[in-house]
């Protein structure tokens, strides 16, 4: 259980996702917590205290001096194991980021006694993307409190956009992480290649791979999570960047290579999982080139070994490099590691069922530079990230 022996106090604030609040008490008790829910005013609109009452066993708190007792409630909360503020509305936000403790639910945040405050923002698109929004919960991370960003989608509001309450497993997930994570890369620099690059014949004609980006976008999103300060450089892709990581977009493997460089010598782990294009035409059309003329206009180029050069610029960067081989996989992949001087090469094969391009799933071994193999059975590629970055860093220590 996830929350074995641990006291949480669950802050619902006002918006329409608090009814979801009801499903998230039951989960965080079934993984083992001892839930004390406190409302805003606003929340009681949203969904009834005595839903979450009955839910809990216990108590609903919303006001601050609501009994003879309450004088020293919000200390007394405040030593729960962590706070999880799920829906957090703009004002709650506001309110904390600016050590406002005008309710019962900001007196406690402001209380906590180890400052674990996880919130799980829910608003209208534009609330959201407000700067003034925006600078309140960038103050917060700065002070180490944890955002569970929302979703992008349809609002209740009708809306298009960001602002959706994060999926509830989700929540309860990366609040375990914030919890009781390992934050194995606190403090570390970690760039993430992800993605085809383009090739140009001309404005309308380049060559490409099937590469899709999932696998990168994934070891970026774990990286993150586990504490890094993460820059994806990618190539197109149609995914979304993963939460608090910075994204640079380009098109051809020279673009990369130009910006993968700006990082050689200030990164502690490179995932080499762009899918570089090894060739590219010789020459650029500014236009179109004309149908016939274009039976001879295909000269080709090799392009340059990005992660190789990036070695010749950087010694000390622990650097994982991804291979695709169908047959005779291991042996291959592990000449490209000695060759071009890569710490480990995670190998996968595209004719295994669930492993490859554009797949949700992958299946890889991973070899390290010392002889050591680890295998990865299929699972999500968020699970083989997470799986990846904790065997990398394990062995890398
Ligand atoms: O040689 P191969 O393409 O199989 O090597 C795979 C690894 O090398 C991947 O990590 C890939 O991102 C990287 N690579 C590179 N520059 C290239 C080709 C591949 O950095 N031109």
């Amino acid at each position: 259980m996830l929350f074995e022996n641990n006291s949480l106090v669950l802050g619902v604030t006002g918006s329409i996702a608090a009814y979801k609040s009801a499903l998230l008490t039951r989960q965080l008790i079934k993984e083992g917590a001892e839930v004390r829910v406190v409302m805003s005013k606003a929340a009681t609109h949203f969904i009834t205290p005595l839903t979450l009452n009955t839910l809990t066993g216990k108590d609903v708190y919303i006001e601050m001096f609501a009994d003879d007792n309450a004088g020293t409630r919000h200390i007394e909360l405040g030593k729960a194991n962590g706070i999880l503020v799920a829906p957090a509305t703009a004002n709650l936000i506001a309110r904390v980021a600016n050590g406002i403790a005008d309710d019962l639910l900001s007196a406690i945040i402001l209380a906590s006694e180890n400052g674990k405050v996880a919130f799980a923002p829910a608003m209208n698109v534009n609330m959201y993307n407000n700067p003034v929004t925006q600078e309140n919960i960038a103050a917060l991370k700065e002070i180490g409190y944890r955002f569970i960003e929302p979703e992008e989608g349809e609002l209740a509001c009708g809306d298009q956009g960001t602002g959706r309450l994060a999926d509830l497993e989700v929540i309860v997930e990366e609040f375990h992480r914030y919890l009781h994570g390992q934050n194995r890369l606190a403090c570390k620099n970690v760039v993430v290649t992800a993605g085809p690059t383009r090739e140009f014949l001309d404005q309308v004609r380049f060559i490409s791979n099937r590469s899709s980006g999932k696998m990168g976008y994934a070891l970026a999103n774990e990286a993150a999570k586990e504490g890094a300060s993460v820059t994806l450089i990618s190539g197109p892709s149609n995914l979304p960047a993963p939460p608090g990581v910075t994204k640079i977009s380009v098109q051809s493997a020279r673009e990369m290579q130009s910006s993968l460089m700006d990082y050689a010598g200030q990164t502690d782990y490179l995932f080499m999982a762009a899918a570089v294009e090894d060739i590219t035409p010789a020459k650029r059309d500014q236009s179109k080139i004309k149908k016939t003329s274009l039976e001879n206009s295909l000269a080709i180029e090799v392009n340059p070994d990005l992660v190789k050069n990036f070695r010749e610029n950087d010694s000390k960067a622990c650097i994982v490099g991804f291979s695709v081989e169908f047959e005779e996989g291991s042996d291959r992949s592990i000449e490209k590691m000695k060759n071009k001087g890569l710490d480990f090469v995670a190998w996968n094969n595209p004719s295994q069922k669930g492993a490859g391009f554009e797949s949700d799933t992958n299946q890889i071994v991973l070899f390290e530079n010392d002889g050591s193999r680890f295998e990865f059975p299929k699972a999500a590629k968020r699970k083989i990230a997470e799986q990846l970055i904790k065997t990398v860093v394990e062995q890398n220590d």
